[in-house]
C-alpha cells in the first residue's frame, strides 16, 4: 500500500513510518520539520527505495494539494500535530492553525484526490487522535473511555483534537470519504521529545536534576508503548472499518508517582548513581498544570474483539527497553536538549495570550 504518512519525523510518526517501510508499504513521510521533529527518527529506514521525505506545512493549503495530488497515496495516515499540552497552554493559536485548520486541509486534499479517482472504497483516511477529548474521569476502575464517551475536552490541546475529529467524522457523513479514527491512551518508548514525563524523569535523573511531579502526583494514565502504537495504527488502516472509531490503550494505568518511581528503580539497576543513594531521592513536586485532567483510561474491547489487536508488552518491559535506548542514544537526546523551551517548566499559564 502506498501510504502517506503525516508527522512521521515525530514520535509516534516516525514509529509508524519505521514500521510500514519494514513491512513493504510505500511511505511518504510528509512533515514541517517543527521544533518537535528528528529526521534521526527515521534514520533506519530513510534509505529504503520505498521511502521519501516531503518538507511540508499542513496549515499551507496549496503545500498540502500539490503533496497529496503529486503522489496519490491509497492511504493517509495523519499524526501531524502540536502535541504538548503545556504549550497549547502558553501559545493556543498555533494547536488550532495545524491541528484543526491542518486537519481540514488535508481532508480537503483527500477528498479531491479520492473524488478524481472515482471514489474507491478502498481509499482510506486515518485519523490519529487522542483519549484527551474524552475529559478526565473518576477514580473508579471500572470507569473507562469508550468509542462512545461524550467529548468534554479541557485544554487548548485536546479541544483542538476534538475540534479535527469532528471535522473527519462529518467528511464521512457529508461526502463519503473512507475516515478512521483511532484515540489513544499516552505513548511512550524510544525517540520520545525530551520534553515529555518519561524522557524528563530519564533525563534528569542522570543529569542529578530534581524530578519535577506536578501536583501530587496522583493523576492516573494508561500508558501505551509506542511501537505497539504503531502496530495498533497498522492494524486499523488495514482491517477497520471505514466510518468508525477505535480506542487505543495499553492497558497499563498508573498514577505519575508510580511511574517515576518505577523508573527510578529500572535506573537505580541498570545506571546506579555515583554516591549510590536511589534516583526516588531526587523527586520533587511542583505546582500543578491548570485543568490537570485526573485520570484517563481506554476500554479496549472494540479493537480486541473487532480486530484482535492488544498491547505486546506491560509497561514496566516497556519502561525497561525505553530506559535502555536512552542510555544507549545519548547523541540523539543530547541534540534535542538545545531546542526551544526543552527544560523549562511550560504550562503554568502565566505566559500570557
Ligand atoms: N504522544 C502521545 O502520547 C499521544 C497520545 C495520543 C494522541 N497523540 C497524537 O498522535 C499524533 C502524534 O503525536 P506525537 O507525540 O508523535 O507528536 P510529536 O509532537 O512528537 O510529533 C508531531 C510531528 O508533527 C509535525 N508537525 C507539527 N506541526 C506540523 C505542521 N503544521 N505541518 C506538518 N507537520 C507538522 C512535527 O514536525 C512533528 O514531527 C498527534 O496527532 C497527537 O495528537 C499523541
Amino acid at each position: 500500500m502506498k501510504i502517506l504518512v503525516t508527522g512521521g519525523a515525530g514520535f509516534i510518526g516516525s514509529a509508524v513510518v519505521r514500521l510500514a517501510v519494514r513491512r513493504g508499504h510505500e511511505v511518504i513521510n510528509l512533515d514541517a520539520l517543527t521544533y518537535a521533529a528528528c529526521l534521526d527518527n527515521v534514520a533506519p529506514v530513510a534509505d529504503s527505495p520505498s521511502y521519501s521525505f516531503e518538507q511540508v506545512d499542513i496549515r499551507d493549503a496549496a503545500a498540502v494539494e500539490n503533496c497529496i495530488a503529486r503522489h496519490a497515496p491509497d492511504a493517509v495516515l495523519h499524526l501531524a500535530a502540536e502535541s504538548h499540552v503545556d504549550r497549547s497552554i502558553d501559545a493556543p493559536g498555533v494547536f488550532i492553525e495545524t491541528n484543526v485548520k491542518g486537519t481540514y486541509n488535508l481532508l480537503q486534499s483527500a477528498r479531491a484526490l479520492w473524488e478524481r479517482r472515482g471514489r474507491p472504497e478502498t481509499f482510506r483516511f486515518l485519523h490519529v487522535s487522542t483519549d484527551e477529548v474524552f475529559g478526565s474521569l473518576p477514580a473508579d476502575p471500572s470507569v473507562k473511555f469508550t468509542e462512545t464517551t461524550p467529548y468534554n475536552p479541557r485544554s487548548p490541546y485536546s479541544a483542538s483534537k476534538a475540534s479535527s475529529d469532528h471535522l473527519v467524522r462529518a467528511w464521512h457523513e457529508t461526502y463519503g470519504l473512507p475516515v478512521l479514527l483511532t484515540n489513544c491512551s499516552n505513548n511512550y518508548g524510544p525517540y520520545h521529545f525530551p520534553e515529555k514525563l518519561i524522557p524528563v524523569i530519564i533525563l534528569g535523573a542522570l543529569a542529578g536534576k530534581p524530578l519535577p511531579i506536578y501536583g501530587d502526583g496522583s493523576n492516573v494514565r494508561d500508558w501505551l508503548y509506542v511501537e505497539d502504537h504503531a502496530d495498533a495504527l497498522l492494524t486499523v488502516l488495514q482491517n477497520g472499518q471505514p466510518g468508525r472509531s477505535y480506542n487505543i490503550g495499553g492497558e497499563n494505568e498508573r498514577t505519575n508517582l508510580e511511574l517515576v518511581r518505577t523508573l527510578c528503580g529500572i535506573l537505580d539497576r541498570l545506571r546506579p548513581r555515583a554516591d549510590g543513594r536511589p534516583y526516588a531521592g531526587q523527586i520533587t513536586f511542583v505546582s500543578d498544570r491548570p485543568g490537570h485532567d485526573a485520570r484517563y483510561a481506554i476500554d479496549p474491547s472494540r479493537i480486541r474483539e473487532e480486530l484482535g489487536w492488544r498491547p505486546s508488552v506491560t509497561v514496566e518491559e516497556g519502561l525497561e527497553r525505553t530506559v535502555q535506548w536512552y542510555l544507549s542514544n545519548e547523541d540523539w537526546w543530547r541534540a534535542l536538549q538545545d531546542r526551544d523551551g526543552v527544560g523549562r517548566r511550560l504550562g503554568t499559564g502565566e505566559a500570557g495570550a
